[in-house]
């Protein structure tokens, strides 16, 4: 087994995969609210397609987790044969990250295949908000997925990416269900993707911003940051705990184990690149290994600087 390191020693150990580019929602920092950048006509790549890149890849990196993201994962017509594939490839974790918004009907099924954890991007509990946020109704259909997922045993992490000036008034709310629920909950600070490339700061709630709002309500405490995790965590003096992914504030590129896959067979090894490198005909153990050390180069040090190509592709 090839162990491939950089010269600060990090590893492909996460392989995350962009089933499709398409959503079925319009957050503003994906499309800007333009819901036809979400629809992409082309037909969708076949699970044998991606079965066959996921094997290669872990047979190079032995990769301890997947996750299915994309544009939007539930879209994707064989969701559960990609799982219960890469279950049978031997990969440990199974996760997905989803908006959730078509979460109820498909959570057994989708535990069945091996699915371990979902990740929900929440933004808003109020209806008001989230349609700001989404251009999309019912968050109703958004919660009740997470209850449903969480009935059928699957682990349920929440998302809440927070704007200035456009859901900052959710922090509490979001805070306040998730601990009601018991669920685990991370604020997002914006990133620097697709047409918010230059824009980002505009938008930029920071962690001391999302900790200030918190601690008009709550006492916390910081918490040791987990090796390889994406949040730093903290605790609340009743012993809840909620995180904050600070890619502006804090970046976490030292301990970064990420590499992205994407519908069009082409791999990331950092989410700031614009430079996809290609393995969709790579057939000898040779060649993908070389691909795999150009994309391992990618990887930047420091600091996330953002990049043109959108979440929907690459999957955040
Ligand atoms: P777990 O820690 O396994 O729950 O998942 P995760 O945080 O890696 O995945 P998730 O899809 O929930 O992503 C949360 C946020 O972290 C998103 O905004 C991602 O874009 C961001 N993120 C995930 N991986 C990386 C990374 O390698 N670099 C940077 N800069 N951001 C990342
Ligand atoms: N900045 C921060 N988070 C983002 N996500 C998508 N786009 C952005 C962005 N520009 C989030 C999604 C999802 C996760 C994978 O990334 O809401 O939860």
């Amino acid at each position: 087994m090839m162990e491939l390191n950089d010269r600060y020693n990090r590893t492909f150990k996460t392989l995350r995969v962009s089933l499709l580019s398409t959503c079925n929602l319009g957050c503003v920092y994906c499309t800007m609210g333009d819901p036809t950048i979400n629809v992409d006509k082309k037909p969708q790549t076949p699970a044998s397609v991606f079965l066959q890149q996921i094997e290669q890849l872990h047979k190079q990196l032995n990769l301890d987790t997947i996750r299915f993201t994309g544009g939007e994962p539930l879209l994707y017509r064989e969701l559960a044969e990609v799982i219960a594939g890469a279950k049978q490839i031997g990969i440990p974790n199974i996760k997905i990250t989803t908006n959730a918004f078509l979460l109820d009907r498909v959570a057994p099924l989708l535990k069945e295949a091996g699915l371990q954890s979902v990740n929900v991007s929440l933004d808003a509990v109020e209806e008001e908000v989230f349609f700001k946020m989404t251009k999309r109704q019912q968050v109703h259909r958004v919660l009740k997925g997470i209850e449903t997922a969480l009935a059928c045993g699957l682990e349920v992490k929440l998302n809440a990416v927070i704007l200035k000036g456009m859901n900052d008034c959710q922090v509490l709310p979001l805070l306040r269900y998730a601990f009601d629920k018991d669920i685990a909950i991370r604020f997002l600070e914006v990133m620097a993707m697709g047409h918010l490339h230059q824009h980002a700061a505009e938008y930029l709630y920071s962690q001391n911003d999302i900790l200030a709002a918190i601690d008009t309500e709550y006492e916390f405490f910081k918490l040791l940051r987990k090796p390889g995790a994406t949040a730093n965590y903290w605790q609340t003096l009743e012993g809840k705990t909620f995180g904050i992914v600070a890619n502006e504030s804090d970046p976490f590129c030292q301990d970064c184990n990420r590499l992205r896959l994407d519908a069009q067979g082409n791999i990331y090894g950092c989410l700031s690149s614009n430079h996809p490198v290609s393995i969709s005909d790579v057939q000898e153990e040779q060649v993908l290994q070389s691909k795999l050390q150009q994309a391992m180069w990618q990887k930047q040090d420091l600091k996330f600087t953002g990049s043109d190509l959108s979440m929907l592709q690459i999957g955040g």
